[in-house]
């Protein structure tokens, strides 16, 4: 596999980053996921976006302009014959001497990577997710996409070691998000999503699913909603941009529905493929 560095491409094995890099010593760094279907990124536009957001937030120099950025996304995935799959992007603040304080006139590190998945014909999108809640520990700054995933990473791992797939995050007895995608329930017909805040991150798939299930009439209420709601909807949901919309089957063990994935999700996941391709 070919990676990108530094303003050079290399195959992985070659590539290097310093012990002292921030992002190594501090997860003083900021990424992105976007995804590939048919040679194409998807969203483009809106990840460079919310990466900006990030580095803005952050105080953290942008590496090169996102023009540039577009670019090195599309050489990256050139060069691996990507056809679907992820191109995964990182930017920290730079190598330095261990500091707290942030460096001054650090240039900043510029990592990408691609994986070829499987991503439309996912055998997880066809029996939808198990999901179980753990309590919603992270900082307060949900909305800035930095590389701080102790917690997600265990949040998976508990939802493995319960014979679920995923978790939901639980503050104040209202349901954030999930670990790595943005949390739906459906209700008699009625899809309902925590509203944008610092408290979750600004999904580019929620932005677009959003909008096409406007588009189709379907009625969105932008609200916290309680975990008891969850187990209690009609069918559930996530969104991301690796999973585009994955339906969720149960929820703390309590089935959704008939135990399948709905016809919301399996509606809005078919809108989002056609649309996006
Ligand atoms: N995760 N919420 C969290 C906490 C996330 O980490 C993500 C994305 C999302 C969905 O955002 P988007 O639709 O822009 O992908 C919501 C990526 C995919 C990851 O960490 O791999």
């Amino acid at each position: 596999r070919t990676v990108y560095v530094n303003g050079s491409f290399v195959p992985e094995e070659a590539a290097k980053v310093s012990v002292f890099d921030r992002g190594f010593l501090f997860a003083d760094g900021v990424y992105e996921v976007t995804s590939v279907l048919g040679g194409k990124l998807i969203d483009f536009a809106g990840h460079a976006k919310r990466l900006e957001r990030s580095l803005n937030e952050l105080d953290m120099a942008a590496p090169c302009t996102m023009d540039e950025l577009l670019k090195i996304h599309r050489e990256l995935v050139r060069l691996n014959e990507v056809d679907e799959g992820l191109v995964y992007l990182q930017v920290t603040r730079g190598a330095a001497d261990r500091d707290f304080v942030f460096p001054e006139g650090v240039a900043p590190t510029l990592v990408l990577f691609t994986q070829s998945k499987t991503l439309i014909d996912s055998p997880a999108a066809k029996k939808g997710a198990k999901i179980i809640s753990i309590e919603d520990i992270r900082w307060g700054r949900r909305d800035i996409k930095t590389v701080q995933l102790l917690y997600p990473s265990m949040g998976k791992m508990m939802a493995k070691a319960a014979g679920a797939d995923d978790a939901w995050l639980v503050e104040d007895g209202f349901v954030t998000e999930g670990t790595s995608n943005n949390a739906y329930i459906v209700k008699n017909g009625r899809i309902i999503t925590r509203q944008l805040s610092t408290d979750i991150l600004h999904g580019i798939t929620r932005a677009a699913v959003l909008r096409f299930a406007r588009e189709a009439q379907m009625e969105v209420e932008e609200r916290p909603f309680t975990i008891e709601e969850a187990m209690d909807a009609d069918e559930a949901f996530t969104t991301s941009a690796s999973a585009f919309v994955m339906p969720v089957v149960s929820v703390d063990g309590a089935e959704l529905g008939d135990g399948t994935p709905g016809p919301v999700a399996k509606r809005l996941r078919e809108i989002y493929l056609d649309e996006s391709q």
